[in-house]
């Protein structure tokens, strides 16, 4: 290993800048170059590379999104697209390679991988926190902190107006920013695509006229909920009832920006020297995590077979503090 490529892929998430600056130092520590990769696979297949050194990677730790901005390839996907990329990579000696993205980033490089024996690895950036192999991705903690600062605003509003809200978070295949900014935000009833949750089961939460029932209410809905998203939910209950003042607050994509929290900056940066450790020590093929606050990594075969389940626990707390 002697030139590492790094880049980051698909959505963008807090902290990735710091596990950029992460890598790129413990690159210039264990004296190995660093070059980075614009734009994903996009910029790997058109040979965007800039050279990156500590000085470069100055002044970004704090800053949300990514200084070497991200993509979601198609071309990538095509055996035309990786040949391209492995052309260009050969040309400017990269020899080794980490990406910071989510699981589609991390299906690109194992299959490139599969094909070309690159050494590479993989650190998990994304506000979903969806991969399993890793009790946090990095973007998480960040993104549920925005949206339950949302919230908070929100449930000022609603209480002065008798309102019922329901907020939609980020979480197409996931639950975790909607479980937990429920839980912190005192969601009265939190829809995950996790649990199955009937339309039935949240009317009853709601409790249209009973005794204990509140007029001002909030109901956390994440995208992906399979019994319809904010506006469906929305419009089923007002259908049913007019005794609820009804709004809907789409959180969208400000949960993706934002200076990254204490927590993603340090498990960045953990995971970045991880990274380029990892590759040092010959290990290829798999993506950083952390358990039990240490640091593992993981097959890349198990982290995809494995959905990141959400713990009963965190369901438990959610319905007994809804009552
Ligand atoms: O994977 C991260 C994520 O923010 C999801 O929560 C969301 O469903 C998706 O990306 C949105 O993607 P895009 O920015 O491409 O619309």
């Amino acid at each position: 290993i002697s030139k590492i490529g790094v880049f980051t892929s698909g959505g963008d998430a807090p902290g990735m800048n710091a596990a950029i600056r992460a890598v790129v130092r413990a690159c210039t520590y264990y004296k190995t170059e660093c070059v980075g990769i614009m734009r994903g696979y996009e910029g790997m297949i058109e040979g965007d590379f800039e050279q990156l050194d500590a000085r470069w990677v100055g002044n970004i730790l704090q800053r949300g999104g990514t200084v070497l901005k991200s993509a979601r390839s198609k071309e990538f996907r095509t055996p035309e697209g990786r040949l391209k990329a492995l052309g260009k990579l050969r040309s400017e000696g990269i020899d080794s390679l980490i990406a910071i993205g989510g699981d589609g980033t991390f299906t690109g490089l194992h299959k490139f991988h599969q094909e070309f024996g690159i050494p590479s690895i993989c650190i998990p950036g994304t506000i979903d926190n969806d991969l399993s192999g890793t009790d946090y991705t990095i973007g998480y903690d960040t993104a549920t902190n925005t949206a339950v600062e949302a919230i908070d605003k929100i449930r000022d509003t609603a209480l002065s107006h008798n309102r019922l809200f329901f907020i939609e978070v980020m979480g197409r295949h996931s639950g975790y920013i909607a479980i937990n900014s429920g839980i912190a935000g005192g969601a009265a009833a939190i829809v995950i695509p996790e649990e199955t949750m009937s339309f039935e089961e949240l009317y009853k939460i709601l409790g249209e006229g009973e005794e204990t029932s509140k007029k001002s209410n909030l109901v956390v809905v994440a995208e992906g909920s399979k019994i319809g998203d904010a506006h469906t939910l929305a419009k089923k209950v007002a259908e049913r009832s007019s005794y609820f003042d009804i709004k809907v607050t789409v959180l969208g994509h400000l949960q993706r920006g934002g200076a990254p929290t204490y927590f993603d900056r340090v498990l960045a940066s953990r995971m970045g020297i991880a990274a380029v450790e990892g590759l040092l020590n010959g290990k290829s093929d798999v993506m950083v995590g952390i358990k039990d606050n240490k640091i593992v990594y993981n097959n890349f075969d198990i982290i995809m077979q494995n959905h990141h389940e959400i713990d009963e626990e965190s369901m438990r707390i959610a319905k007994i503090l809804s009552i």
